[in-house]
């Protein structure tokens, strides 16, 4: 087993991501000064998160599991009140920790509830998705959905550290693994164009688990959010184009009512985006085209045929729109994002006709 890999994010409270084989180890260092330690899981990590609560206990900790519905439904208000109450009730102070084990929802969902009890409490997320390693857990950003849409009540608060056990992306369905290479992918166009030589040149072994490249994906993608977010943690500026593929993605997902994975309807985003710039003049043909050809090359669709007056209207609430005015994250060259700020409208119908075509089998959704 080789030694892990310590990812510094700066800002005003410095954390690590640890990537690597079997990391519970590194839990009590980030927790050391709480006596409380909650683990919130979704039911289907309950042995997981039962062998972090044990061993946290063998520590000295009064550890508890507290298990939360799977997927993004338990990013409710109605769950959040139910760990405030759970807090509440085994006498959670201001040094006591939340520990996550999941996906990006759980990531979430627990940072906003330690956000949010007395005003903010340390959290460890221990993310056992892709999505959760490479994006979610990483970069203090926590929240909960509402009938509006996605992640619109929410705020920045840094977790104490992150622990990314590539050992659990070894169960998780394929399905999910290809929707977490979007966000790969995407840190790919906007700042790393080393991860996209790495998936071209063997896109089946990017797509497992084990592949012999898929340490070095997830320490560049997560190396590239470390500086970003150490930079602009609350998004005043560069953070901003870790969005790209985002207004169009979040737009599926709210349409789609959530059915779509968030990196399925990214990759769409991501294609969308880049006939944007190109249609824009922005960004070169080869660029764009290369957009579609290395999702496709993971599985991950690149095409969508739902109406475009739905859709339209859902970007509008995106958390980038400015009052009237629509922005995207665009290229003018590979791993050189800008905004494009209140694009024509005939420019956006162009560039959905672009992911409107059909292109194939989707695979995975
Ligand atoms: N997922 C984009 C960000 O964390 O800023």
């Amino acid at each position: 087993m080789t030694a892990p890999t310590r990812i510094r994010v700066d800002g005003d409270a410095p954390y690590d991501v640890v990537v690597g084989e079997g990391l519970l180890g590194e839990l009590a260092a980030m927790v050391s000064g709480s006596q409380r330690v909650a683990v919130v899981h979704p039911a289907s990590l309950r042995t997981t998160a039962e062998a972090v609560r044990d061993d946290l206990l063998a520590q000295g900790h009064e550890a508890h599991a507290v298990e939360v519905p799977d997927g993004e439904k338990q990013k409710d208000l109605k769950v959040a009140a139910y760990l405030w109450d759970v807090l509440g009730q085994v006498g959670f102070t201001r040094t006591d920790a939340l520990v996550a084990v999941g996906g990006g929802a759980t990531t979430d969902l627990t940072g906003f509830v330690a956000a949010t009890w007395l005003r903010g409490v340390p959290v460890v997320h221990v993310p056992t998705t892709l999505l959760g390693m490479v994006d979610a857990a990483v970069g203090g950003k926590t929240g909960i959905n509402t009938s509006a849409g996605k992640n619109l009540v929410g705020s920045f608060h840094p977790p104490a550290g992150v622990l990314c056990d590539l050992t659990a992306l070894e169960t998780l369905p394929v399905h999910d693994f290809v929707a977490g290479l979007a966000e790969v992918v995407k840190v790919g166009f906007t700042h790393d164009p080393r991860i996209l030589e790495l998936v071209e040149a063997d896109p089946k072994a990017a797509r497992s688990s084990t592949g012999p490249h898929i340490r070095e994906l997830v320490e560049r993608a997560i190396a590239v959010k470390a500086q970003v977010v150490g930079d602009d943690l609350t998004e005043q500026g560069a953070r901003e184009f870790l969005n790209y593929g985002h207004t169009l993605g979040h737009a599926i997902e709210k349409v789609e009512d959530y059915g779509w994975r968030h990196g399925a309807a990214v990759s769409v985003g991501l294609v969308f985006v880049a006939e944007l710039g190109r249609l824009a003049g922005r960004l070169d043909d080869a660029t764009a085209a290369r957009h579609r050809s290395v999702l496709e090359s993971v599985g991950l669709p690149t095409s969508y045929t739902g109406e475009w007056a739905k859709v339209h209207a859902a970007m509008r609430i995106d958390k980038k729109t400015r009052g009237n005015r629509l922005r995207f994250v665009v290229l003018d060259a590979l791993a050189s994002p800008r905004i494009l700020d209140d694009p024509d409208p005939t420019l956006l119908v162009a560039a959905y006709e672009e992911v409107r075509k059909d292109r194939g089998p989707e695979v995975y959704l």
